[in-house]
């Protein structure tokens, strides 16, 4: 059945089947995409791609009512003569129910934009930029007795202040190769993220004296703390000293800091997610990944779950 004429019409007004949206929003999903990978360069190829379909989509969607003013003659708004004797003179074929459409949909476009891409940016951008790793100075090697276990908290941002305070169980392993090995252990928990504790004696029942060391990201505070392994009063996960999960919901171990030793001083890097580690202290093989969600596998089938991981540290 042919589709019924709108009046002032001549001819129905259907869009001419096209591939440019499909390839804008190939570029919108590689930009998506591009946030949580590589917000420089994968998002500006992205955006090139949109930018490229959506000039080519808005062209093509354009293009008959670009070649209908065309035949219009520009100040008299009169047909263009047409050199074919026996046909009549075009009339003029941009309606006002073509005008008032394209106003409408261009109209709705920018109010759509102007109130939808402040709220989506400041919602989304925050949490893919400025997300610099950060160095963490704990203080000197020497506050960190060889063999012994430390409950140390510590604040990563400085201009953050205590939001950023984070807690880590340290040890130092002595010598490695004639480089110092520590096992620096997060407490955030591998299942859903909870304050895991240190299933043990700490300080004053030891007999020995907490430590505050002010360094240039703040106090420092190193409890001593002798543990038999890390538990999470949230669910009972469970952990071993090595941070490998023994019990309870967590899907691996826990996660660790890297270090470097500089100027004799311990400074924490950024943080890993491990699977599980085989062996102990300095002679630890530490299965490690790029840093998760709590939650979240890293290896196995399961792994496939979570193709993405936004930038943290
Ligand atoms: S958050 Fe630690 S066991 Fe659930």
């Amino acid at each position: 059945m042919e589709p019924e004429r709108e009046p002032l019409h001549d001819e129905p007004h259907i869009p001419l089947p096209t591939l440019w949206p499909l390839g804008f929003a190939v570029g919108i999903a590689v930009v998506l995409v591009g946030l949580i990978v590589d917000p420089k360069v994968v998002s500006s190829i992205g955006g090139g791609i949109a930018i490229v379909f959506g000039f080519l989509w808005a062209r093509d969607a354009t293009a008959e009512m670009r070649s209908d003013a065309a035949e219009v003659e520009p100040e008299t708004g009169a047909p263009a003569v047409v050199a074919v004797e026996e046909a009549p003179a075009e009339p003029a074929k941009v309606t006002r129910s073509r005008f008032l459409e394209a106003a409408t949909l261009g109209l709705g476009g920018v109010i759509g934009g102007i109130v939808t891409v402040p709220v989506a940016g400041f919602a989304i951008l925050p949490g893919f930029l400025g997300q610099k790793g950060h160095k963490v100075d704990l203080g000197p090697v020497t506050d960190f007795p060889e063999g012994k276990w430390f409950i140390t908290t510590f604040i990563v941002d400085p201009k953050e202040g205590d939001v950023s305070r984070r807690t880590a169980f340290v040890r130092n392993n002595g010598l490695l190769a004639n480089a110092p090995s520590f096992t620096i252990i997060s407490n955030r928990c591998a299942h859903l993220g909870c304050p895991v504790q240190a299933n043990g004696p700490t300080g004053a029942i030891l007999g020995e004296k907490n430590v505050v060391e002010h360094t240039k990201n703040g106090p420092v505070l190193m409890q001593p703390v002798v543990p038999a392994g890390f538990g999470c009063p949230c669910h009972g996960g469970q952990y071993d000293t090595e941070g490998n999960r023994t019990a309870g919901p967590p899907v691996r171990g826990l996660d660790r800091y890297a270090f470097e030793i500089d100027d004799g001083r311990l400074i924490l890097l950024s943080t890993y997610s491990v699977t599980h580690v085989d062996g102990t202290g300095a002679q630890a093989k530490i299965h490690k990944y790029k840093l998760a969600g709590p939650g979240e596998h890293i290896d196995g089938v399961e792994q496939i779950l979570y193709p993405l991981q936004p930038p943290h540290h």
